[in-house]
């Protein structure tokens, strides 16, 4: 009998990838390629959501390839992407009808802010389990239809469509004929009722956009819709947010499990099982995923600039030519590093949620070195990542004993000494670092009857386990250089 296999997409922030998953859910074939970002004013962020699909396109067909493989066996595709990020398209021509406004765009800061005059904010809270914040969904759509010549009325002429990446990436692999989102990504919108689960009517009408635009919101492990590839019917059997995709793929499946995922951005996500959690402490209530009849939630600490600030080291300032040059910089700062790097570069998320915030660099002296430099701005993805995890364990009222890592920046060593470190807490880097298009294959793999979640055992085995070696009185010391900074880059554009 031939064997099975799972083709998993996993469309990110700065690059389209495709793999191909085995019946052990062993990753056989992986293919990769950038595409452009796009900054056409100061704050604004966007990508050709036509050149995403070619780029996502071109890898799938490489993956096949590269795979060795007949395509009749493969038995279901899943999908993973970068949430939030906002496409708006037309309904007959299939064209987009502006560029894909990107969840770190902060044009709608400005309306947000109308908003929260309106009083909206603990609706949102309570029914969205969001705040009121541009990262979202919904105000990048309002200004489409406000800002895009004939956008409004052809809305309400019913000729528009929106989706998040994955809707936009099924619509196009079905032909045009599916217009579906699933649950995770759905409740990345400030749109969707996370409880009762459907497009909240109140915020749609607030910002006036027709409910006849948003896609069917459908299970995660899920029988999409199919994808006809060289004569052969694929199902499309999973789709998740990227995030919540890589707590899947982490085996996060009980009640306080955590990981945390340092990718463009770090976003640090917790099963809280069956029940709403609400935050105290700033932190979003999200979906993590619906399966088998069930809808699982998360408290999710969402931070925007991480492996993004290491691509300013190399493409902005140009000091770095690789990221992993980075730790070998890093590495030479022995003594303290006397320097913080206050990353905001696109305002700060969690547990701060100031978008009017701007990056900061302090404690630069005569003898500051580009290494310096370096060494802070990875210690900014650390400090960033302990002011989440001391807002989700109050709000858990637990204590993690380890943190459970994955995404690109967790392969340097030197951050993930000092994350150990400045948390008080281990660090357990897996083997298998690839749990976000893991979460998507499982995800399909599990509806196409190939897996069953009690099977699904992410290769467990950690590759590095570090442990912290900071005394109390350094760690604090540090932690309150960091906090003075941040307090020092808030309102900088109000
Ligand atoms: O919420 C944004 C997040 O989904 C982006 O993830 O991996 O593309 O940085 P990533």
């Amino acid at each position: 009998m031939s064997k099975k296999y799972i083709l998993a997409l996993d469309q990110g922030t700065t690059s389209s990838r495709s793999v191909i998953v085995d019946e052990l859910g062993e990753i056989i074939a992986i293919e990769q390629q950038e595409f452009r970002q796009i900054f056409p004013k100061s704050g604004w962020i966007e990508h050709d959501a036509l050149e995403i699909l070619e780029t996502q396109l071109t890898t799938l067909k490489k993956v096949v390839t590269a795979a060795k493989i007949n395509v009749k066996d493969i038995v279901g595709l899943g999908i993973t992407n970068q949430r939030e990020t906002t496409v708006v398209w037309n309904k007959t021509t299939g064209k987009p009808i502006y560029n894909a406004i990107v969840w770190q765009d902060k044009r709608t800061a400005d309306f947000c802010k109308e908003l929260k005059k309106r009083e909206l904010e603990e609706y949102v809270k309570k029914n969205t389990g969001l705040v009121i914040d541009s990262y979202f969904s919904a105000t990048k759509i309002h200004w489409v239809l406000e800002n895009v010549a004939g956008a409004k009325e052809e809305a309400k002429k019913d000729n528009l469509l929106f989706g998040t990446i994955d809707t936009w990436l099924v619509w196009n692999l079905t032909n045009n004929n599916v217009h579906v989102t699933d649950y995770s990504n759905a409740s990345r919108t400030m749109l969707f009722d996370i409880k009762n689960l459907c497009w909240d009517d109140n915020l749609c009408s607030e910002l006036n956009i027709p409910k006849s635009m948003l896609p069917k919101v459908k299970p995660s492990s899920h029988h999409f819709g199919d994808f006809e590839y060289e004569g052969h019917t694929i199902p499309i059997a999973g789709i998740a947010g990227d995030q919540q995709a890589a707590l899947f793929g982490q085996a996060c499946f009980k009640k306080g499990n955590a990981k945390n995922t340092y990718g463009t951005g770090c976003f640090l996500l917790m099963n809280t099982g069956t029940e709403i959690q609400y935050s105290k402490n700033g932190l979003l209530t999200t979906i993590a995923w619906g399966l088998n009849d069930k809808v699982y939630y998360a408290l999710e600490g969402s931070v925007f600039v991480a492996g993004s600030a290491i691509q300013w080291l190399r493409d902005g300032l140009e000091i770095i030519k690789s990221a992993e040059e980075s730790e070998l910089f890093a590495e030479e700062v022995n003594e303290e590093n006397p320097v913080i790097v206050v990353p905001a570069f696109a305002g700060l998320g969690a547990p701060y949620w100031d978008m009017y915030a701007r990056g900061a660099i302090f404690g630069l002296t005569r003898d500051t070195g580009k290494s310096h430099l370096i060494k802070a701005t990875l210690q900014s993805l650390a400090y960033q990542t302990k002011d989440l995890l001391i807002a989700m364990e109050h709000d858990a009222e637990t204590q993690l004993t380890a943190l459970k890592v994955d995404g690109g920046a967790c392969a340097n060593n030197v951050l993930m000494q000092f994350q150990a470190d400045i948390l008080n807490t281990s660090v357990e880097r897996p083997k298998n670092t690839e749990t976000t298009v893991m979460g998507a294959a499982y995800l399909a793999g599990i509806c196409v009857g190939l897996w069953k979640q009690e099977d699904i055992e992410i290769d467990k085995k950690i590759d590095k386990e570090f442990k912290p070696s900071f005394s109390k009185e350094k760690r604090n010391r540090l932690y309150k250089k960091w906090l003075k900074a941040v307090e020092r880059s808030k309102d900088w554009l109000d």
